[in-house]
Protein backbone atom coordinates (compact mmCIF):
# COMPACT_ATOMS: atom_id res chain seq x y z
CA UNK A 1 0.00 0.00 0.00
CA UNK A 2 3.12 2.56 0.77
CA UNK A 3 6.10 1.59 -0.94
CA UNK A 4 9.01 3.51 -0.22
CA UNK A 5 12.26 2.89 -1.88
CA UNK A 6 15.58 5.11 -0.97
CA UNK A 7 13.94 8.32 0.34
CA UNK A 8 16.01 11.05 1.41
CA UNK A 9 15.43 14.27 2.22
CA UNK A 10 18.49 16.99 2.43
CA UNK A 11 17.73 20.18 3.71
CA UNK A 12 19.71 23.20 2.59
CA UNK A 13 20.55 25.81 5.02
CA UNK A 14 22.36 29.07 5.58
CA UNK A 15 25.68 29.46 3.74
CA UNK A 16 24.97 26.46 1.00
CA UNK A 17 24.87 24.57 4.74
CA UNK A 18 23.08 20.87 4.10
CA UNK A 19 21.22 18.41 6.35
CA UNK A 20 20.39 15.10 5.86
CA UNK A 21 17.39 14.62 7.12
CA UNK A 22 16.36 11.03 5.79
CA UNK A 23 19.13 8.80 4.27
CA UNK A 24 17.94 6.23 1.95
CA UNK A 25 14.86 4.82 3.73
CA UNK A 26 13.58 1.77 2.21
CA UNK A 27 10.41 0.04 3.73
CA UNK A 28 6.76 -1.45 2.64
CA UNK A 29 3.96 -0.97 4.89
CA UNK A 30 0.98 -3.64 3.58
CA UNK A 31 -2.59 -3.25 2.87
CA UNK A 32 -4.68 -3.02 6.68
CA UNK A 33 -0.98 -2.90 8.49
CA UNK A 34 -1.07 -0.29 11.20
CA UNK A 35 2.73 0.44 10.67
CA UNK A 36 4.35 2.01 13.34
CA UNK A 37 7.35 4.39 12.80
CA UNK A 38 9.12 4.47 15.75
CA UNK A 39 12.27 7.61 16.31
CA UNK A 40 13.18 9.68 18.56
CA UNK A 41 13.00 13.43 18.16
CA UNK A 42 14.36 14.59 15.32
CA UNK A 43 14.36 10.90 13.83
CA UNK A 44 12.98 12.00 10.88
CA UNK A 45 8.90 11.10 11.07
CA UNK A 46 7.36 13.85 10.77
CA UNK A 47 10.09 14.86 7.46
CA UNK A 48 9.02 11.77 6.18
CA UNK A 49 4.99 11.80 7.04
CA UNK A 50 5.10 15.42 4.99
CA UNK A 51 6.63 13.78 2.07
CA UNK A 52 4.21 11.03 2.05
CA UNK A 53 1.48 13.39 1.97
CA UNK A 54 2.91 15.17 -0.90
CA UNK A 55 3.21 18.66 1.68
CA UNK A 56 7.25 18.56 1.07
CA UNK A 57 9.23 17.35 -2.22
CA UNK A 58 11.80 14.15 -1.40
CA UNK A 59 15.63 15.12 -2.29
CA UNK A 60 15.52 11.54 -4.07
CA UNK A 61 14.35 7.94 -3.73
CA UNK A 62 10.90 6.18 -5.17
CA UNK A 63 7.16 6.41 -3.02
CA UNK A 64 4.52 4.32 -4.57
CA UNK A 65 0.93 5.04 -2.41
CA UNK A 66 -2.10 2.57 -3.56
CA UNK A 67 0.61 1.51 -6.35
CA UNK A 68 0.62 5.25 -7.81
CA UNK A 69 3.96 6.72 -8.32
CA UNK A 70 3.78 9.80 -5.86
CA UNK A 71 5.98 12.01 -8.18
CA UNK A 72 3.60 11.23 -11.10
CA UNK A 73 0.25 11.64 -9.05
CA UNK A 74 0.34 13.64 -5.82
CA UNK A 75 -3.23 14.55 -6.77
CA UNK A 76 -4.28 11.00 -7.27
CA UNK A 77 -2.65 10.53 -3.76
CA UNK A 78 -3.65 13.50 -1.96
CA UNK A 79 -7.14 12.02 -2.39
CA UNK A 80 -6.49 8.51 -1.28
CA UNK A 81 -4.99 9.95 2.05
CA UNK A 82 -5.93 11.48 5.40
CA UNK A 83 -2.97 13.28 7.50
CA UNK A 84 -3.31 14.14 11.12
CA UNK A 85 -0.24 16.42 11.56
CA UNK A 86 1.95 16.82 14.67
CA UNK A 87 0.43 20.37 15.53
CA UNK A 88 -3.34 20.70 13.91
CA UNK A 89 -4.60 23.67 13.06
CA UNK A 90 -8.45 24.65 12.81
CA UNK A 91 -10.62 27.45 11.93
CA UNK A 92 -11.14 29.21 15.17
CA UNK A 93 -14.40 31.19 14.17
CA UNK A 94 -16.47 27.58 12.72
CA UNK A 95 -17.39 24.92 15.08
CA UNK A 96 -15.86 21.45 15.25
CA UNK A 97 -19.12 20.75 12.59
CA UNK A 98 -18.03 23.69 10.21
CA UNK A 99 -14.42 23.03 10.32
CA UNK A 100 -15.05 19.52 8.89
CA UNK A 101 -18.04 20.60 6.49
CA UNK A 102 -15.13 23.18 5.23
CA UNK A 103 -12.46 20.93 4.92
CA UNK A 104 -14.71 18.62 3.08
CA UNK A 105 -14.76 21.62 0.57
CA UNK A 106 -11.45 21.08 -0.61
CA UNK A 107 -12.24 17.57 -1.67
CA UNK A 108 -15.04 19.12 -3.63
CA UNK A 109 -17.30 16.82 -1.17
CA UNK A 110 -20.87 18.75 -1.35
CA UNK A 111 -22.87 20.96 1.64
CA UNK A 112 -25.14 17.79 2.44
CA UNK A 113 -22.94 14.98 2.09
CA UNK A 114 -20.23 16.95 3.99
CA UNK A 115 -22.88 17.61 6.92
CA UNK A 116 -23.45 14.23 7.00
CA UNK A 117 -20.10 12.96 6.85
CA UNK A 118 -19.13 15.87 9.44
CA UNK A 119 -21.58 14.55 12.35
CA UNK A 120 -20.86 10.41 11.48
CA UNK A 121 -17.59 11.67 12.00
CA UNK A 122 -18.08 13.64 15.47
CA UNK A 123 -20.04 10.34 16.30
CA UNK A 124 -17.49 8.00 15.55
CA UNK A 125 -14.57 9.90 17.31
CA UNK A 126 -16.82 10.88 20.30
CA UNK A 127 -17.53 14.37 19.69
CA UNK A 128 -21.04 14.44 18.56
CA UNK A 129 -21.85 16.60 22.11
CA UNK A 130 -18.94 19.54 21.64
CA UNK A 131 -20.32 19.57 17.36
CA UNK A 132 -21.30 23.51 18.03
CA UNK A 133 -18.52 24.35 19.72
CA UNK A 134 -15.25 26.06 18.79
CA UNK A 135 -12.16 24.14 18.76
CA UNK A 136 -10.79 26.81 20.68
CA UNK A 137 -12.32 25.99 23.64
CA UNK A 138 -11.44 22.04 23.01
CA UNK A 139 -9.04 20.33 25.66
CA UNK A 140 -5.96 19.25 24.70
CA UNK A 141 -7.42 15.60 23.48
CA UNK A 142 -10.91 16.76 22.14
CA UNK A 143 -8.54 18.52 19.57
CA UNK A 144 -6.43 15.20 18.78
CA UNK A 145 -10.18 13.95 17.92
CA UNK A 146 -11.31 16.35 15.81
CA UNK A 147 -7.84 16.02 14.01
CA UNK A 148 -8.32 12.56 13.46
CA UNK A 149 -11.71 13.50 12.41
CA UNK A 150 -10.61 16.06 9.72
CA UNK A 151 -7.82 13.57 8.46
CA UNK A 152 -10.83 11.08 7.37
CA UNK A 153 -13.15 13.68 5.78
CA UNK A 154 -12.64 12.17 1.99
CA UNK A 155 -12.69 8.40 3.02
CA UNK A 156 -8.95 8.17 2.99
CA UNK A 157 -7.32 4.43 2.37
CA UNK A 158 -4.05 5.72 4.31
CA UNK A 159 -4.10 7.66 7.41
CA UNK A 160 -0.82 8.98 8.42
CA UNK A 161 -0.53 10.17 12.02
CA UNK A 162 1.78 12.18 13.03
CA UNK A 163 2.20 11.30 16.93
CA UNK A 164 -1.10 10.90 17.33
CA UNK A 165 -1.09 10.03 21.13
CA UNK A 166 1.78 12.46 22.79
CA UNK A 167 0.30 14.73 25.56
CA UNK A 168 -2.84 12.34 25.97
CA UNK A 169 -3.59 10.97 29.31
CA UNK A 170 -3.96 6.81 29.32
CA UNK A 171 -8.13 7.60 28.50
CA UNK A 172 -7.29 9.82 25.49
CA UNK A 173 -4.54 7.67 24.25
CA UNK A 174 -6.73 4.23 24.57
CA UNK A 175 -9.58 6.31 23.03
CA UNK A 176 -7.52 7.14 19.76
CA UNK A 177 -6.14 3.50 19.81
CA UNK A 178 -9.46 1.98 19.60
CA UNK A 179 -10.39 4.56 16.73
CA UNK A 180 -7.46 3.12 14.74
CA UNK A 181 -8.43 -0.26 15.29
CA UNK A 182 -12.06 0.30 14.04
CA UNK A 183 -10.24 1.71 11.05
CA UNK A 184 -7.85 -1.26 10.58
CA UNK A 185 -11.13 -3.05 10.61
CA UNK A 186 -13.00 -1.19 7.74
CA UNK A 187 -9.76 -1.79 5.50
CA UNK A 188 -7.73 1.17 5.95
CA UNK A 189 -4.09 1.28 6.09
CA UNK A 190 -2.24 3.52 8.92
CA UNK A 191 1.09 4.82 9.42
CA UNK A 192 1.40 5.74 12.82
CA UNK A 193 4.68 7.41 13.96
CA UNK A 194 5.36 7.41 17.59
CA UNK A 195 8.02 7.70 20.12
CA UNK A 196 6.44 5.48 22.85
CA UNK A 197 7.55 1.97 22.32
CA UNK A 198 5.00 0.27 24.55
CA UNK A 199 2.01 1.99 22.48
CA UNK A 200 3.33 0.85 18.98
CA UNK A 201 3.52 -2.81 20.45
CA UNK A 202 -0.02 -2.76 21.52
CA UNK A 203 -1.26 -1.01 18.16
CA UNK A 204 1.15 -2.17 15.39
CA UNK A 205 1.47 -5.18 13.47
CA UNK A 206 4.65 -4.18 11.70
CA UNK A 207 7.37 -1.32 12.68
CA UNK A 208 10.05 0.28 11.25
CA UNK A 209 12.54 2.10 13.93
CA UNK A 210 13.96 5.21 12.78
CA UNK A 211 17.48 7.24 14.34
CA UNK A 212 19.21 10.32 12.30
CA UNK A 213 17.36 9.86 9.31
CA UNK A 214 18.17 6.13 8.97
CA UNK A 215 16.24 3.07 9.36
CA UNK A 216 17.13 0.67 11.71
CA UNK A 217 14.83 -2.10 11.72
CA UNK A 218 11.63 -2.92 9.89
CA UNK A 219 9.57 -6.11 11.23
CA UNK A 220 6.71 -7.99 13.03
CA UNK A 221 6.19 -6.50 16.32
CA UNK A 222 6.90 -10.55 17.01
CA UNK A 223 10.31 -10.07 15.57
CA UNK A 224 11.05 -6.78 17.72
CA UNK A 225 9.76 -8.35 20.78
CA UNK A 226 12.24 -11.16 20.59
CA UNK A 227 15.08 -8.40 19.63
CA UNK A 228 13.75 -6.95 23.23
CA UNK A 229 14.10 -10.11 24.86
CA UNK A 230 17.46 -10.91 24.21
CA UNK A 231 18.16 -7.46 25.61
CA UNK A 232 17.17 -8.36 28.92
CA UNK A 233 15.66 -6.77 31.62
CA UNK A 234 16.95 -3.87 33.88
CA UNK A 235 15.37 -4.72 36.82
CA UNK A 236 12.47 -4.84 38.99
CA UNK A 237 10.61 -2.52 41.04
CA UNK A 238 8.47 -4.46 43.66
CA UNK A 239 5.42 -2.71 45.19
CA UNK A 240 5.62 -4.17 48.96
CA UNK A 241 5.34 -3.10 52.84
CA UNK A 242 8.66 -2.59 54.02
CA UNK A 243 11.05 -5.67 53.82
CA UNK A 244 12.91 -6.86 56.61
CA UNK A 245 16.81 -6.51 55.65
CA UNK A 246 17.38 -10.23 56.14
CA UNK A 247 14.95 -10.81 53.68
CA UNK A 248 16.50 -8.07 51.21
CA UNK A 249 20.25 -9.74 52.08
CA UNK A 250 18.68 -12.53 50.28
CA UNK A 251 17.75 -10.75 47.20
CA UNK A 252 21.23 -9.12 46.66
CA UNK A 253 22.39 -12.00 44.39
CA UNK A 254 19.92 -10.57 41.88
CA UNK A 255 21.47 -7.07 41.83
CA UNK A 256 21.59 -3.97 43.84
CA UNK A 257 18.74 -3.16 46.58
CA UNK A 258 16.99 0.32 46.85
CA UNK A 259 14.62 1.19 49.44
CA UNK A 260 11.87 3.35 48.11
CA UNK A 261 8.53 4.90 49.57
CA UNK A 262 6.33 1.97 47.35
CA UNK A 263 8.94 -0.75 48.42
CA UNK A 264 12.20 -1.75 46.94
CA UNK A 265 13.76 -1.67 43.54
CA UNK A 266 16.09 -3.96 42.38
CA UNK A 267 18.42 -2.89 39.50
CA UNK A 268 19.70 -6.46 37.79
CA UNK A 269 23.30 -7.87 36.58
CA UNK A 270 23.95 -7.47 33.25
CA UNK A 271 22.70 -9.85 30.92
CA UNK A 272 19.68 -10.92 33.60
CA UNK A 273 16.87 -12.57 32.32
CA UNK A 274 13.02 -12.14 32.96
CA UNK A 275 13.70 -15.37 35.41
CA UNK A 276 15.08 -13.38 37.93
CA UNK A 277 11.36 -12.10 38.37
CA UNK A 278 9.64 -15.29 39.28
CA UNK A 279 13.21 -16.09 41.04
CA UNK A 280 12.25 -13.29 43.06
CA UNK A 281 8.77 -13.41 43.75
CA UNK A 282 9.63 -16.75 44.85
CA UNK A 283 11.63 -15.57 47.66
CA UNK A 284 9.59 -13.20 48.74
CA UNK A 285 6.05 -15.53 48.60
CA UNK A 286 8.32 -17.96 51.02
CA UNK A 287 8.95 -14.91 53.56
CA UNK A 288 5.11 -14.31 53.44
CA UNK A 289 5.88 -10.68 52.04
CA UNK A 290 2.59 -9.36 50.35
CA UNK A 291 3.93 -8.13 47.22
CA UNK A 292 1.39 -5.23 45.46
CA UNK A 293 2.88 -5.58 42.07
CA UNK A 294 6.39 -6.31 40.13
CA UNK A 295 6.99 -3.88 37.85
CA UNK A 296 9.91 -4.68 35.32
CA UNK A 297 12.54 -2.43 34.12
CA UNK A 298 12.65 -2.72 30.79
CA UNK A 299 15.23 -1.23 28.75
CA UNK A 300 13.95 2.15 27.28
CA UNK A 301 13.57 3.10 24.01
CA UNK A 302 17.31 4.69 23.62
CA UNK A 303 18.40 1.72 24.79
CA UNK A 304 17.38 -0.13 22.41
CA UNK A 305 18.34 2.34 19.40
CA UNK A 306 21.95 2.03 20.81
CA UNK A 307 22.05 -1.40 21.03
CA UNK A 308 20.30 -1.71 17.33
CA UNK A 309 22.81 1.05 16.20
CA UNK A 310 25.89 1.20 17.93
CA UNK A 311 27.75 1.45 14.45
CA UNK A 312 25.35 4.05 13.59
CA UNK A 313 25.10 5.88 16.99
CA UNK A 314 28.76 7.43 16.65
CA UNK A 315 28.20 8.33 13.28
CA UNK A 316 28.33 12.30 12.43
CA UNK A 317 25.11 14.09 12.38
CA UNK A 318 25.11 16.79 9.78
CA UNK A 319 26.53 16.84 6.41
CA UNK A 320 29.18 19.13 7.69
CA UNK A 321 30.44 16.73 10.55
CA UNK A 322 30.85 14.01 7.64
CA UNK A 323 33.27 15.97 6.13
CA UNK A 324 35.60 16.47 8.98
CA UNK A 325 35.64 12.59 9.51
CA UNK A 326 37.84 10.71 7.84
CA UNK A 327 36.68 7.53 6.21
CA UNK A 328 38.34 4.69 4.50
CA UNK A 329 37.77 5.62 1.36
CA UNK A 330 39.64 9.62 2.16
N1 LIG B 1 12.76 22.73 7.16
C1 LIG B 1 13.81 22.19 7.74
N2 LIG B 1 15.05 22.70 7.55
C2 LIG B 1 16.13 22.15 8.13
N3 LIG B 1 16.11 21.06 8.92
C3 LIG B 1 14.91 20.51 9.14
C4 LIG B 1 13.70 21.03 8.59
N4 LIG B 1 12.67 20.25 8.99
C5 LIG B 1 13.21 19.30 9.77
N5 LIG B 1 14.54 19.44 9.88
C6 LIG B 1 15.47 18.61 10.64
O1 LIG B 1 15.28 17.26 10.24
C7 LIG B 1 15.40 16.39 11.36
C8 LIG B 1 14.16 15.55 11.45
O2 LIG B 1 13.07 16.36 11.84
P1 LIG B 1 11.62 15.76 12.05
O3 LIG B 1 10.74 16.90 12.41
O4 LIG B 1 11.25 14.96 10.86
O5 LIG B 1 11.85 14.79 13.29
P2 LIG B 1 10.79 13.98 14.14
O6 LIG B 1 11.22 12.56 14.15
O7 LIG B 1 9.42 14.28 13.66
O8 LIG B 1 11.03 14.60 15.59
P3 LIG B 1 9.97 14.88 16.77
O9 LIG B 1 9.82 13.58 17.53
O10 LIG B 1 10.69 15.91 17.61
O11 LIG B 1 8.70 15.39 16.20
C9 LIG B 1 15.62 17.29 12.56
O12 LIG B 1 16.98 17.31 12.89
C10 LIG B 1 15.16 18.65 12.10
O13 LIG B 1 15.88 19.68 12.74
MG1 LIG C 1 7.81 15.12 14.52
Amino acid sequence: MIEVSGLTKVFRGEKKSTFTALDHLSFTVEEGDIFGFLGPNGAGKTTTIQILATILPPTSGRIKMDGIPLERSPLAIKKRIGIMPENPGFYPHLTARENLVYHAQFYGIGQVKAARKADELLSFVGLEDAAERRPGVFSFGMRKRLALATALINDPKILLLDEPTVGLDPRGMHLIHEIVKNLQKQGITTFYSSHILPEVEVLCNRVAIINNGKLIVVDTIENLKETLGALGVRGVSIHCPPIDEKITDGLTQFGKIERTDRGIDIAFKEGSTRQNISSINKVLVENDIEVFAMVPKEPSLEEIFLKLTSKEATEPKTDADKEKVPTKDK
